[in-house]
């Protein structure tokens, strides 16, 4: 059984987080709010609490974790060889939304690494977060606190949606704050890669570091072009139940002609549309019979990242049959966006270009 503790985001209660700690010292599993989701901890360095989260999640195990600390004074306990840019990037950006994946870190388990020789780190900008791994008194691994595949949890109602009774404890902190996950930056070559987009820009990246290129499996899809799709972009995660289509293409007028097209034709067949829009173009399917969720504002990214998957999730609740999700553009926040609608959709775009 799953209990569920509200917490004061801002001012932890000490006792129920020292509560919290205990569970995973003695090897349990925390859900618990970050700035970016909701994420699902173990001590990173208990193997079998590590591999009780790829059972509860039903996670694939070759999939490597993301390792939190509470301070960038700790990474030279876990890691080995620190590139000379860290210092900066830590000081820049932790806490904060931006995961490290650093050579070494084998004072992990493999189930944390996947067995790479890498290891994702990051120091979580949340109060929560914080005092939690604190308490904890060891580096704490957690992935999103979502089913596989589903979309990632920006609530405590989420989690326990997806794991409730597959773990002992939600800590409940409220909705969080960025909506996507961290900016997953690779330095464990000779140049930095962005392996996934997130709450910290490719842009505020590059103020510290220069030039830094997105692994092509990110904005293959993500840009306005029809550039060839990625491998990586087949495989469907963040997805909603219903069927996702992506429209997206650089002119928002003519993407919601595309959409409202393939509306009609889809409701003349019967089926329950969902349209996912913005605040800008959702009057464009109002009175219509539309089942219209509202995802921010597109001309603001950050509006949407905050609500992405809380609406993506709505579809389900809303029990529609098929949904079709207007692109945004892939500038700061909205390249993080596209990169999850694009998962969402699991190669169902369609590029309006003209
Ligand atoms: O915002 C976040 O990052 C949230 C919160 C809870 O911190 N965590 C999160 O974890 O999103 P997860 O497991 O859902 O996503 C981790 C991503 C995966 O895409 C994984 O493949 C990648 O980070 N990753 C982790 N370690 C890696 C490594 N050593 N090399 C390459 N990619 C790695
Ligand atoms: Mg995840």
């Amino acid at each position: 059984n799953t209990r569920c503790l509200p917490v004061d985001p801002a001012h932890p209660e000490t006792g129920l987080i020292q509560q919290a700690g205990v569970v995973l010292r003695q090897g349990g599993l925390v859900a618990f709010p970050t700035e970016t989701v909701y994420g699902l901890g173990a001590n990173a360095l208990d193997a079998r609490a590590v591999a009780r989260i790829f059972v509860a999640k039903g996670r694939p195990r070759d999939n490597p974790l993301i390792v939190h600390l509470d301070s960038p004074g700790l990474l030279g306990r876990y890691i080995e060889e620190i590139p000379s840019v860290v210092p900066e990037l830590a000081a820049r950006f932790w806490p904060g939304p931006l995961t490290l994946v650093l050579r070494g870190g084998h004072a992990f388990p493999p189930e944390v690494t996947g067995g790479l020789g890498t290891v994702g780190v990051r120091v979580p900008g949340h109060p929560v977060a914080l005092a939690l791994i604190r308490a904890a008194g060891v580096p704490v691994a957690a992935p999103s606190a979502n089913a596989s595949g589903r979309p990632s949890p920006t609530t405590a109602g989420h989690v326990l949606e997806d794991l409730a009774g597959k773990i002992e404890l939600v800590l409940d902190g409220g909705p969080t704050g960025v909506g996507v996950e961290s900016t997953v930056l690779d330095l464990s070559g000779p140049r930095p890669v962005i392996l996934r987009p997130g709450g910290v820009t490719r842009r505020d990246l590059e103020e510290v570091l220069g030039p830094v290129a997105v692994d092509p499996a990110v904005d293959g899809g993500a840009g306005p072009g029809d550039r060839p799709r990625s491998p990586g972009m087949k495989y469907t995660h963040y997805a909603p139940r219903a069927p996702l289509v992506l429209y997206a293409g650089p002119d928002h007028r003519q993407v919601a002609a595309g959409v409202l097209a393939e509306a009609r034709r889809l409701a003349a067949g019967g089926r329950k549309v969902g349209i996912l829009a913005y605040s800008e173009t959702a009057p464009l399917y109002h009175g219509q019979g539309y089942t219209v969720v509202v995802a921010g504002k597109r001309s603001d990214p950050g509006t949407v990242a905050a609500v992405l998957y809380d609406s993506l999730r709505r579809f389900d609740r809303l029990g529609v049959d098929v949904i079709l999700a207007e692109g945004m553009p892939p500038g700061g926040l909205g390249l993080a966006v596209m990169n999850r609608l694009y998962r969402a959709a699991g190669g169902h775009v369609v590029t309006i270009n003209r």
